[in-house]
């Protein structure tokens, strides 16, 4: 019999379940952060044609759909407004009303569960006339300073409502300085934390938000923001400026195209949590794959997110959030 040499056994470390999941980082809940649209009408429940199983809630409907979730182990969402009867304006007045969705979510929230972490998507798109995420000049191009500022603005009414974290994902350059200053000046930078979309790209895989949001573009689209999609160089450096301007964590996004990117992040960014957004997309394609019979969801959804954890990321957004919370159980 030929001579194995020793080096070449590998299965001697895998062969049993328990020492299967010694190989790898594990999903627990605690990673998880699930995205919510919060709309104005208070009674609502709305069912959104192209994203399969989200809705659109009303603030009144929180109680009821979020209650069972938290009591499984839910330990952190993220609100996104869809205002549908506001003024959409040039600056994005709406985006901080205190009768607005948003706002009124954070409380609500708070009230109801008090040890829920409770991040909020920082963006004028939804808000804009135009459905750009900044203030735009006549030619269409985005005015740094002013968006930036607006943001910054946002940004701090939601920490004052009671927000635990607020997320920019406008991609506009400084916004994260300027935050992180806006929160000084107001007292809430040691009780509200910072999580930029530091390496956004641009993507087709934003539609179902989009849909759900209300935030598609009016005209053109987000080329001159959003990272281009197979820049790498321009993500690195966002990653490292994010954190230069006092990011607490750093956000890849989408995921499953970008895991180089998480990988990137983790390494130039040691010591900050790294988060990936598995976005809507993304979510309907894996949704729609298993409905075309190509796999067992469950098992395609453990092996997509377990990659993310691989890459190097430990907060997941994920739309498969309420999944999960019962898988980790059986
Ligand atoms: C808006 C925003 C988008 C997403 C999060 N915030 C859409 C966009 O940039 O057009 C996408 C999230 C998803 O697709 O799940 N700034
Ligand atoms: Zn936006």
């Amino acid at each position: 019999m030929a001579q194995m040499e020793i080096s070449s056994i590998l299965q001697g470390g895998y062969h049993h379940p328990v020492a299967r999941q010694w190989q790898s980082r594990q999903l627990t809940k605690s990673m998880f952060i699930y995205p919510l649209f919060i709309t104005d009408d208070p009674n609502a429940s709305e069912v959104i044609a192209s994203f399969p199983g989200q809705k659109r809630w009303g603030v009144n409907r929180l109680e009821e759909f979020v209650g069972p979730l938290v009591r499984k182990g839910l330990k952190s969402v993220m609100l996104f407004g869809v205002p549908t009867k506001c003024n959409k304006d040039g600056r994005g007045t709406p985006a901080d009303d205190p009768e607005g969705p948003v706002i009124l979510a954070i409380k609500r929230l708070r009230t109801l569960f008090p040890d829920l972490y409770i991040a909020c998507d920082v963006c004028l798109c939804e808000y804009t006339s135009h459905g750009h995420c900044g203030v735009l000049r006549e030619d269409g191009t985005i005015i740094v300073p002013e968006s930036v500022a607006r943001i910054a603005e946002v940004a701090v009414s939601y920490a004052r409502a009671g927000a635990h974290c607020v997320a920019p994902s406008d991609m506009m350059d400084g916004r994260i300085r300027s935050i992180k200053l806006a929160l000084m000046e107001a007292g809430y930078e040691n009780r509200c934390s910072l999580m930029s979309y530091a390496a956004k790209f641009s993507s087709a895989m934003y539609g179902p938000f989009r849909e759900a949001a209300g935030s598609a573009p009016a005209f053109g689209d987000r080329k001159c923001y959003q990272l281009p999609a197979h820049s790498r160089g321009l993500a690195r450096r966002a990653i490292l400026r994010d954190v230069a301007e006092g990011a607490d964590m750093i956000m890849v996004k989408p995921a499953l195209s970008y895991l180089d990117v998480v990988a990137d992040a983790q390494r130039l960014a040691p010591d900050h949590p790294i988060a990936c957004y598995n976005v809507s997309g993304e979510y309907a394609m894996i949704v729609a794959g298993a409905e075309a019979g190509v796999y067992d969801l469950k098992t395609q959804a453990f092996e997509i997110t377990g990659s993310m954890v691989r890459a190097g990321a430990s907060i997941i957004i994920s739309y498969f959030t309420p999944q999960f919370l019962d898988w980790l159980d059986e």
